[in-house]
């Protein structure tokens, strides 16, 4: 029941302790558990950047700025998919290497990469600490991947700022339920669902949020892609 309460009761906190020093024991504890993640095939198709330079922590800010924490917190990961290890091993033994035709590779890399990540915020909360899942590296990628030195086949998914929260925050509300899970086979739901959750998160009324849940997809969805991410893919040789 402590894990059940602990996965309910999550939140992000934003705030951090800029002075609390992660002991080893415990990033150890959290590296330890993000390794034990299920993966695709045993494949471990991930990697993760441990990075306490705050110097580099400083950089990522500034191609971020939306994520003071990264520096203002104890410690920055970041969770890669990783597509270079088995690339190594087939260039050792001479045979093709094919990841790049298919958005497969690129897919559970990814998946693996993000259990990794789910399993270190778990652990973090359990030691007592918090943390925030950080997507806003992948803004400007192409100069977090040169700061970070990615090579080619290597996708940076996320970071995950860690630390000692010094602000409280409250547990933000989920969709229904009926729009999400579903039983025996996938059911239409009514669109009301949807618009009960916009009402929801007006009356949760996160700062940060400046847009309903629908209109912040709408505009998402609707605006072209600027393509940044499938050249970067392409340039790391993931994606054709
Ligand atoms: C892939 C991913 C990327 C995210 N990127 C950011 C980010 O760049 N900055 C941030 O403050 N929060 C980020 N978040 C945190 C989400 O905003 C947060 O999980 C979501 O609003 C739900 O809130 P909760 O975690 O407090 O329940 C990210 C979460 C995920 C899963």
């Amino acid at each position: 029941m402590k894990t059940i309460n602990q996965l309910q009761n999550h939140r992000t906190y934003r705030q951090f302790d800029k002075n609390y020093q992660l002991s080893e024991t415990e990033l150890q504890a959290i590296l330890d558990s993000a390794r034990q993640a299920p993966t695709w095939m045993n494949g471990q198709l991930y990697s993760i950047i441990v990075i306490r330079d705050l110097t580099i922590r400083q950089k990522l800010v500034e191609l971020t700025p939306n994520n003071p924490h990264i520096k203002d917190s104890s410690v920055f990961l970041v969770f890669l998919a990783d597509l270079k290890r088995t690339q190594k091993v087939a260039e050792k033994h001479s045979t093709p290497y094919h990841v790049g035709e298919s958005v497969d590779p690129l897919l559970v890399a990814t998946a693996d990469a993000a259990f990794a990540l789910e399993n270190a915020v778990v652990a973090t909360e359990a030691l007592g600490l918090a943390s925030v899942v950080v997507g806003g590296i992948r803004n400007e990628i192409d100069q977090v991947a040169k700061l970070l030195n990615l090579p080619d086949y290597v996708f940076p998914l996320a970071g995950l700022t860690i630390g000692k929260p010094i602000v409280e925050m409250k547990i933000k509300p989920r969709l229904p339920e009926k729009a999400v899970v579903h039983y025996d086979t996938y059911q239409d739901y009514d669109y009301a669902l949807i618009e009960d959750y916009d009402l929801t998160m007006k009356k949760f009324a996160e700062k940060r949020e400046t847009k309903d849940w629908t209109k912040k997809f709408l505009d998402v969805y609707s605006t072209e892609p600027n393509g940044k991410i499938d050249a970067f893919l392409k340039k790391q040789k993931l994606l054709k």
